[in-house]
């Protein structure tokens, strides 16, 4: 039966690194277990094969602009399996760099999510999604900007703080 919310405990950790175009190079056996697909149907497939489409692009162009530029970004995303299920992740993404500083691959680690956190992230979500579908990723992207002012955090501070 399909989108159905699978978890993962407390102390796991899913990892995956991809090339610089975002397609998979590695995951962890959780990462592939979770996923519901093969091993040899993730590697160097895009990321983007656990799109879910209940995430806001936003968050996408943030973690992408993100690392980059050399910098970490932590993002709670919603991933769909190869069946249509779903999990939520607290995600960790990061460049690695080679040995002249230029940025080699990316790395990512996710934790199981708290409630706490995804009851504030999932109606931002959906908020998000709906400014996404009547005025595009500027209109999105102008309602997290406007609640960030608000309450006077950066985007990094705000995810940090839930
Ligand atoms: C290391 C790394 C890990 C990523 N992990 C995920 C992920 O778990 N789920 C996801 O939907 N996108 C993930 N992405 C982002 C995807 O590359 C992609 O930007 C996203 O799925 C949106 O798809 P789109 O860019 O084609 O719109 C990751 C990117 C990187 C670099």
């Amino acid at each position: 039966m399909a989108n159905q919310e699978l978890t993962f405990d407390d102390e796991q950790f899913i990892v995956s690194k991809t090339d610089l175009q975002g397609k998979i190079t590695y995951g962890n056996a959780l990462f592939i277990k979770m996923s519901g697909y093969n091993e040899s149907e993730l590697i160097n497939q895009p990321h983007n094969i656990l799109r879910h489409e209940d995430m806001p692009a936003v968050v996408f162009k943030l973690l992408w602009s993100h690392i980059k530029a050399g910098k970490e970004i932590f993002a709670y995303v919603k991933n769909k399996t190869k069946y249509g299920d779903y999990y939520w992740v607290f995600a960790h993404v990061t460049p690695s760099f080679d040995h002249n500083r230029q940025i080699s691959n990316y790395h990512s680690v996710r934790r199981k999510p708290s409630d706490k956190a995804l009851n504030i992230i999932k109606p931002l979500y959906t908020t998000l999604l709906q400014k996404e579908r009547s005025g595009g990723i500027t209109a999105s992207e102008e309602a997290l900007n406007n609640l960030l002012k608000e309450k006077g955090v950066s985007y990094d501070e705000f995810i940090l703080s839930l």
